[in-house]
């Protein structure tokens, strides 16, 4: 099984939760790559099993223009993407709220629920992207 962890990140907060994400996979033995969106050179998503899609939300709900050039340029929906990301509840309305995470979602009929962090996962919502990664993993080993 090979996982792929592609995520955009500016301030870190999303490039925490993928961190977090990697420990957690390859805790589990899991052969796990990352890649930076807009940052490390594209990468061929056909060769991984799962995708793990991270990111921020921009401008009022919006998807960032990196994460959106970077699925257009992937041009196919894979089967397994679980998505997650960062946002902050005081920027716009309370449902621009990680509203990139629910976009993605819908855009791949994701098998999994959106992993939404407010900010920095690190602390008290640690546990949430533990029990997140947990269920995406349960789905990997009952097809293994
Ligand atoms: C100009 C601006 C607009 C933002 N708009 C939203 C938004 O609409 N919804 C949201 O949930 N978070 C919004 N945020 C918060 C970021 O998504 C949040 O800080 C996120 O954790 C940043 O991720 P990063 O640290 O990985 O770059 C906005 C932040 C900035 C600076």
């Amino acid at each position: 099984m090979r996982m792929l962890i592609a995520y955009a990140s500016y301030s870190g907060n999303t490039k925490e939760v993928a961190d977090l994400l990697y420990e957690e996979l390859t805790d589990a033995q899991l052969d796990v790559d990352m890649h930076h969106i807009d940052i490390d050179p594209f990468v061929d998503v056909s060769a991984y099993d799962y995708i793990f899609l991270g990111t921020f939300t921009w401008d009022y709900g919006c998807t960032p223009d990196e994460v959106k050039d970077f699925v257009y340029r992937i041009g196919y929906k894979p089967e397994n993407v679980a998505i997650f990301g960062t946002g902050d509840t005081q920027f716009g309305e309370e449902t621009d709220y990680c509203k990139a995470v629910d976009k993605l979602v819908t855009f791949y009929s994701s098998k999994w629920s959106g992993l939404k962090i407010e900010q920095s996962p690190r602390g008290s919502q640690e546990e949430n992207v533990k029990q997140w990664v947990r269920g995406v993993l349960e789905n990997v080993y009952s097809y293994a």
